[in-house]
């Protein structure tokens, strides 16, 4: 069973970025054991989750198969060995006809392994037979099928729901799918595939940044699965993973657990910034300053007057640069004082009354801040 409870983002491992189709269950087991002796699932990753690549084929009266040479022991080991270590598993099909993998994959192995005609005879074996606890639903034939993704998306999630309550459904349609989605899923894609460099990160964060009213308890953005420790440098994966958590993403690993340097471990294992991504208002930073390059991002934590917030100074420049920012325009009443961690750092900074602050911040790179004092009376975050 997932450790922890279904209102904050959903944290664990998912195999997509790092193997693409190119998973077994060998990669499975060993990911699953790399999570627990790294110390992950301490810091609070729960879910090892299995992207396309698992499928081979349907038999004869129409059932799933996984794939005999890469899974020969089938899902239902698999994911029993997954619940084995406390952890939840996950797992992926699509709307229409085909998966996403038949267009990756030379050997077409998506061909045919969508949802569709299928829905509930595959919605049975996968949560209930083999035992899933997370769906991610693409939507890679369901564009030519000319389905109306509302009422498709609509559907899956009822049915769902009525074969295993509890199970927490995505929802890959590549961009926001609409406001209807925050009552059909508990996170949907709001972007396309992520890709391991700063301007990918960049803008989906942009592509975010509107969308903070739909996030809440049980529902939030998904901004795709981390890339940290898969190629950016220290200060950018930092800066992705600060953003993740700022945003409230789930937090995904897509990295090689088994081959993981100690600063990717470090980043992805930060206490204080996971605190940030898992607080209970699960409340969606709002870029509240904009100078082009440098931005300011801040959210509140616990309660919208609890007089806790966070703030992340992001600069998507190549040069390092200062971010000023005032705690009073968030909310801070600074008279009053109030003390700062840095999230990275750990430094503390404790102020009685200054009005400004200033930070630099590396290029690419973030500084993030957890402060706490006295919430003004008039708060930016009520609305
Ligand atoms: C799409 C999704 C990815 C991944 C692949 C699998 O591209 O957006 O996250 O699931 O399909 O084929």
């Amino acid at each position: 069973k997932p450790a922890q409870g279904h209102h904050t983002p959903m944290m664990g491992w998912a195999s997509w970025n790092n193997f693409k189709v190119h998973i077994n269950e060998q990669i499975i087991r060993a990911q699953t054991d790399a999570l627990l002796t790294s110390g992950m699932k301490a810091a609070g990753y729960s879910f090892i989750n299995i992207d396309d690549g698992f499928y081979g084929g349907r038999d004869g009266n129409g059932a799933i198969k996984s794939h005999p040479v890469r899974f020969p022991h089938g899902m239902g080991a698999l994911v029993a060995y997954i619940h084995s270590k406390g952890l939840g598993a996950g797992t992926y099909s699509d709307a229409g006809i085909n998966t996403c993998g038949s267009y990756w994959d030379k050997d077409s192995i998506g061909i045919g392994m969508g949802l569709y005609g299928h829905e509930r005879q595959d919605l049975e074996l996968m949560l209930n037979k083999w035992g899933f606890d997370f769906i991610k639903v693409d939507w890679c034939g369901g564009e030519w099928l000319g389905l109306d993704e509302q009422t498709r998306y609509t559907e899956i999630g009822r049915l769902i729901n009525a074969i295993k309550p509890g199970v927490l459904y995505n929802v890959c349609r590549w961009k926001f799918p609409g406001k209807w989605v925050v009552n059909v899923a508990n996170s949907w894609r709001v972007s396309g595939d992520i890709r391991e460099q700063f301007d990918a990160i960049a803008k989906i964060i942009d592509l975010n940044a509107d969308l903070w009213p739909y996030c809440g308890p049980g529902h939030v953005n998904d901004m795709d699965m981390l890339q940290v420790g898969r190629g950016m440098s220290y200060e950018e994966d930092k800066a992705h993973f600060s953003m993740w958590c700022m945003l409230n993403s789930p937090l995904l690993a897509g990295n090689d657990l088994t081959k993981m340097s100690e600063q990717t471990l470090q980043i992805l294992t930060n206490k204080d910034m996971i605190a940030i991504n898992q607080d209970p208002l699960v409340y969606q930073a709002r870029r509240l300053r904009d100078d082009g390059d440098q931005e300011v991002w801040a959210r509140p934590l616990k309660h919208t007057m609890s007089g806790e917030i966070a703030v992340a100074l992001f600069n998507r420049a190549k040069e390092k640069a200062v971010i000023r920012f005032q705690p009073d325009s968030l909310s801070i009443d600074a008279g009053k004082g109030y003390t700062m961690l840095d999230v990275w750092s750990k430094k503390t900074y404790t102020r009685s009354t200054n009005r400004e602050q200033s930070f630099e911040v590396p290029a690419h790179g973030v500084v993030v801040l957890r402060i706490k004092g006295t919430a003004l009376p008039y708060n930016v975050f009520q609305y």
